[in-house]
């Protein structure tokens, strides 16, 4: 572990008036969730984004899209949150009016580990929504079972609410995540590659409105420039060492 870097961010972090962390997949890793992009065993090496992640690819196979969202949900079902997670949990805690807490995560484990108020730019796995604009015989309780459920007055389907490739963000989410990344003076980036805007653009944000930014990852990534401190560790290590006692 590079002790001084740790020094020094842990440094920034004392004097911080308002912290904001922006997270990826990399925080959920040692939970044993893949991450996207990692070679061989990531989501992208074994499947490719256009089918599984635009809505073009759900319309051209719901079942499989949706099969493969309910297999995620059912691994996801199956893990715990772990000391990352808890890490910033815990600090949340002690520092509720200085943090915010902004993921690209869909999985749930920020909340499952307790923290509040976390900033859900891509969306929600466990949440469905319709693929379609609903009309008044759409009620997601009353979907008929299916893989997809559909509505059974006009076979609209249920899709995951999770954001795919070629959607806008939840605007109000990102309008606030943009607002943490300008008024913090400390953003942590932890376990992202930095590939996908607008949420990769959050650190550049911060960097230009004059905040210390630190990237925790034990690989380089699309961030490493933007940063002014490396971590290179994991997020169940790295998180606890550098927050627990502050
Ligand atoms: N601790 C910290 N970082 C880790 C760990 C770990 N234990 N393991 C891997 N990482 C790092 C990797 O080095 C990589 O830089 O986490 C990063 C994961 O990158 P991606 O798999 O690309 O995931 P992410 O950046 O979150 O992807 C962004 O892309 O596919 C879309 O919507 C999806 O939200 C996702 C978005």
């Amino acid at each position: 572990m590079d002790t001084a870097s740790l020094a020094q961010v842990r440094g920034w972090l004392q004097y911080a008036r308002r912290i904001a962390v922006l997270t990826g997949a990399g925080v959920s890793a040692e939970s044993g969730v893949p991450t996207f992009r990692k070679a061989q065993t990531g989501y992208w090496a074994q499947f490719r984004p256009e089918d599984m992640a635009t809505e073009e690819g759900f319309r051209a196979h719901p079942r499989r899209v949706w099969d493969w969202y309910q297999h995620r949900r059912d691994l996801l079902a199956g893990v715990q949150p772990n000391a990352g997670h808890a890490a910033l949990a815990d600090f949340q805690c002690r520092h509720p009016e200085q943090f915010t807490l902004i993921t690209q995560n869909v999985d749930g484990l920020h909340q499952r580990a307790g923290s509040t108020g976390v900033l859900c730019l891509h969306g929600d796995i466990f949440v469905d929504c319709w693929l379609d604009s609903p009309r008044t015989c759409c009620h997601i309780d009353h979907a008929v079972a299916g893989r997809p459920p559909c509505c059974d007055g006009c076979g609209n389907l249920l899709r995951p609410g999770v954001v795919w490739f070629g959607e806008p963000l939840p605007y109000v989410t990102l309008q606030a995540a943009q607002k943490a990344a300008r008024v913090c003076d400390l953003m942590l980036v932890v376990g992202t590659a930095g590939a996908v805007y607008p949420a990769a653009g959050l650190a550049q944000l911060a960097r230009q409105a004059g905040a210390r930014v630190a990237s925790i990852n034990p690989a380089a990534s699309a961030l490493d420039d933007v940063a002014h401190a490396l971590l290179r560790g994991t997020a169940a290590h790295m998180l606890p060492a550098l927050l627990a006692a502050a």
